[in-house]
């Protein structure tokens, strides 16, 4: 962890979460650089609770598409930026990466700042530079990435003013340990019982939602004493590199691709490896694809058939396996987001944290493998801004 975190100049500004340094800077910037109508461009696709946190900080929030490949066009961002616009906000999800470079150029050509979003990833690079080093702000969440309860960090690669966090308000030690300790054992208990769900713990993950009636507020948080504790013991490299498996792994034993197709997969997977030219260890029998290097990936998205996205992750669930949907609140009602649209009713998520072990990853590619799709399944409708899903 202690490397990784060398690829930054300025060193981390600890949080409870990603989420809240985001808040942070959004109020640093409109102390420091006040626009009467301040605004954000933000894309669609995102969870609630950003949106939430960006009402909060008193923005207006401009939305730009986000294409089935979880990319943009660089173009729409341009035509969306005013006099009012204090920040682009760009996102690596899932940990597919996108090019922050041409982005990069347009904000500073019009003089607004970049926060590029690494949430979802973790000591990955593309084309030579480490994600998270482009944007003039960056957030990483550990929570996410290392499967704590909480905690994120704040890269200031650009610190026009001097730079304090708005709270020593601190997250309660106790409480992390004990989620910390639960879920560990949880994992553990997976792992013998290969990959059965014995707890039984297999909920729907919660839907985000928003209330545009009910003023937003948020209290930030800094945990600061617990991540520099943790910091020296995280073996980030076994981590990235489990994760990375775990996705290869599944590119090679899901047998339809093509109706379960990764995002990204055509720019991230390398060329055929020979399949008898392959080493003996687990991961490798039968290896077709390999990762590009770099690709440090949070989840595994997956872009289903139309309108059988939520029959998939019951089957799924039914076998133990909890995959998230993406966010199913996105993009809030709004009109005009056709990427965002098809990645609301189609991504799902397939889990390959560096918890998830061979019989789970064995499981998800037997259930997508058997998997008998019927005509007509989901009878899927989300409202916007509701917390409801059909089934
Ligand atoms: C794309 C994205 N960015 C940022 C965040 C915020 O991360 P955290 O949960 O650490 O606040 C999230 C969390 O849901 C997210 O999905």
């Amino acid at each position: 962890m202690k490397k990784f975190l060398r690829n930054f100049q300025p060193e981390p500004i600890n949080y409870g979460n990603a989420g809240h340094a985001f808040y942070d800077v959004m109020k640093w910037v409109q102390a420091n650089r006040p626009k009467s109508k301040p605004n954000i461009i933000m894309p669609s696709y995102i969870p609630g609770k950003l949106y939430r946190f960006v009402m909060a900080a008193g923005y207006e929030t401009k939305f730009y598409d986000v294409s089935t490949q979880l990319d943009f066009s660089v173009d729409e961002i341009r035509g969306l930026i005013d006099d009012q616009t204090q920040m682009v906000f760009a996102v690596h999800f899932f940990g597919v990466p996108v090019d922050m470079e041409p982005l990069k150029n347009l904000t500073s050509e019009l003089d607004v700042f970049l926060m590029e979003d690494c949430s979802h990833t973790m000591d990955s690079h593309l084309n030579g530079k480490t994600l998270g080093t482009t944007g003039d702000f960056t957030i990483f969440s550990i929570r996410k990435m290392l499967q704590f309860h909480c905690g994120g960090f704040l890269i200031l690669n650009n610190k026009p003013w001097p730079f304090q966090p708005s709270t020593t308000k601190k997250v309660k030690s106790l409480l992390t340990g004990y989620h910390l300790l639960g879920s560990r054992i949880k994992y553990k208990l997976n792992h013998y019982n290969r990959g059965k769900n014995v707890l039984q713990k297999t909920t729907i993950p919660v839907i985000g939602y928003i209330d545009y009636d009910e003023e937003q507020t948020v209290t930030v948080k800094r945990m600061d004493r617990l991540l520099n504790w943790l910091y020296p013991t995280i073996d980030l490299e076994k981590i990235t590199l489990k994760r990375r498996e775990n996705v290869g792994y599944l590119w090679n034993h899901i047998d339809d691709l093509e109706s379960f197709t990764p995002i990204g997969f055509d720019r991230l997977s390398q060329t055929k490896i020979d399949a008898h030219n392959t080493t003996s260890s687990a991961n490798s029998d039968q290896k077709k694809y390999q990762l590009i290097e770099g690709y440090v990936p949070f989840s595994l998205p997956i872009l289903t058939p139309p309108y059988s996205r939520n029959f998939i992750q019951q089957e799924l669930l039914s076998k133990g396996i909890i995959c998230y949907i993406g966010w199913t609140e996105a993009p809030f009602g709004l009109e005009g987001f056709p990427g965002t649209e098809q990645l609301q009713m189609r991504l799902l998520e397939l889990p390959i944290h560096h918890h998830i072990n061979q019989a789970q990853l064995d499981i998800m590619a037997d259930c997508l493998n058997s998997l008998e799709i019927p005509e007509i399944i989901d009878t899927y409708s989300i409202k916007a801004g509701s917390e409801e899903s059909i089934f």
